[in-house]
């Protein structure tokens, strides 16, 4: 019995010992089938999900998975390797998550709304926004870490209490963040009948100008007074109509996006965690600068939903009567991949395509008068977020 107590403990001493060399492998179902055969040593499937499998592996058998790969499926790669198996499992959900958030069916897309949409996007102003995009570009900076970050974002706040002091179905409220100064900022329109349902219309509050960092001069007049300026007028007018929705409106101004998108992931974190019915977001981050001659309003289809994309191109269709089309980011660019990671349906209308970028931002010089002096471009965004959040509201 002792030897064989000893023996246990010799080989638990084994496993504990080998085990910092293992690694968790999160490997693609059908590469995992071709291969299986061919590997020296069967492979047990930890984990599965969205398609793909969590495996332990040594170093040697990386190797000859790698080797088998190579020779069998012509192709590199084909795994992920991790250091844990928790981190395997969690990358096999979330990229499931992800796949959901892009590919499935959040709400339904039936335009029928005109009669209240149609006299409402009749009402957005350029001057409206083009004021709130010069008061937003005077703060020295909003950058997250700087006392004018946080006063930018108080200052959001008021402009957004103002414009609905009028109702009592209407909060706002400053969001706070455990690491850093500047708060987020939330307007919630309780919905009247499905209030458990929720709409997000968001683009963020913070600026940056890029190596000076806090120091610097940051107007970040295009990225992004002009999407909370967009926002804001949005709200302007919903409230001078005092339009009162069937699902929950939120409108979101997201802190620190310029350092990691760091605001939203909180928030669209907490969402998941509470289970909460997130229907639709929209992220609007730049607005200002026409870099694109014959596009308009340009979709970014990665890390966006595409059911979605499609209704909001239907929407420009119907409602604001201006080209657009398809683009790329190529990466989470903004605020819109932190709900698409967490399992929620995104789009993201843009300024212009990838390749017509506004190169002034990120600098002092991302100002109102160098992405073309008014916010006329901007209000086809306003019309668009108007017409996107009262269709899929009621
Ligand atoms: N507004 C930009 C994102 C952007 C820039 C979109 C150019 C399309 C074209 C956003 O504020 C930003 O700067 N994002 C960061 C990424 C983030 C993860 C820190 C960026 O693009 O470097
Ligand atoms: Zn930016």
């Amino acid at each position: 019995m002792k030897k064989m107590l000893g023996l246990l403990l010799l080989s638990l001493s084994a496993v504990a010992l080998a085990a910092p060399d293992t690694q968790w492998l999160t490997v693609d179902n059908d590469v995992l089938a071709k291969i299986r055969p061919k590997l020296n040593k069967s492979v047990q499937t930890l984990y599965s999900a969205q398609g793909a499998s969590v495996v332990e592996m040594s170093p040697a058998e990386i190797e000859q998975l790698g080797a088998v790969i190579h020779n069998e499926l012509h192709r590199c790669g084909g795994f992920i390797a991790h250091d844990s198996y928790e981190e395997a499992q969690t990358a096999l959900t979330s990229q499931g998550e992800m796949y959901f958030a892009k590919q499935a069916i959040f709400a339904d897309y039936t335009i029928n709304q005109a009669e209240v949409v149609r006299p409402i996007v009749a009402q957005v102003a350029e001057t409206s926004i083009r004021n709130m995009i010069i008061k937003l570009s005077d703060f020295k900076t909003r950058y997250y870490k700087s006392e004018t970050g946080v006063q930018s974002s108080e200052f959001i706040r008021d402009s957004w209490a103002a414009l609905s002091k009028h109702r009592s179905d209407v909060k706002v409220e400053l969001i706070k963040h455990k690491s850093w100064a500047q708060p987020s900022i939330v307007m919630t329109i309780e919905g009247s009948n499905l209030s458990e349902e929720i709409i997000i219309l968001g683009g963020h509050a913070d600026s940056i100008a890029g190596m000076f960092g806090g120091m610097a001069r940051a107007p970040g007049a295009d990225d992004n007074a002009s999407g909370i300026a967009t926002i804001t007028e949005v709200i302007r007018v919903l409230m001078e109509n005092n339009f009162k929705p069937r699902r929950t409106i939120q409108f979101m101004g997201y802190a620190a996006e310029e350092v990691g998108l760091l605001g939203s992931k909180d928030i669209a974190a907490s969402y998941k965690e509470k289970s909460q019915k997130v229907i639709g977001v929209m992220q609007l981050d730049m607005t200002l600068n026409k870099g694109t001659a014959d596009k308009d309003i340009v979709m970014m289809s990665d890390f966006t939903n595409a059911a979605q994309n499609e209704f909001l191109g239907k929407l420009i269709d119907e409602y604001v009567k201006v080209s657009w089309g398809y683009s790329r980011c190529g990466y989470g660019c903004s605020d819109h991949a932190s709900w698409t990671a967490n399992g929620y349906p995104a789009s993201m209308p843009f300024e212009s395509t990838m390749e017509d970028i506004n190169h002034k931002i990120h600098t002092p010089n991302d100002t109102l008068q160098n992405a073309g002096g008014d916010a006329k471009h901007a209000a086809k965004f306003a019309k668009l977020a108007t017409a996107f959040v009262v269709e899929l509201a009621n």
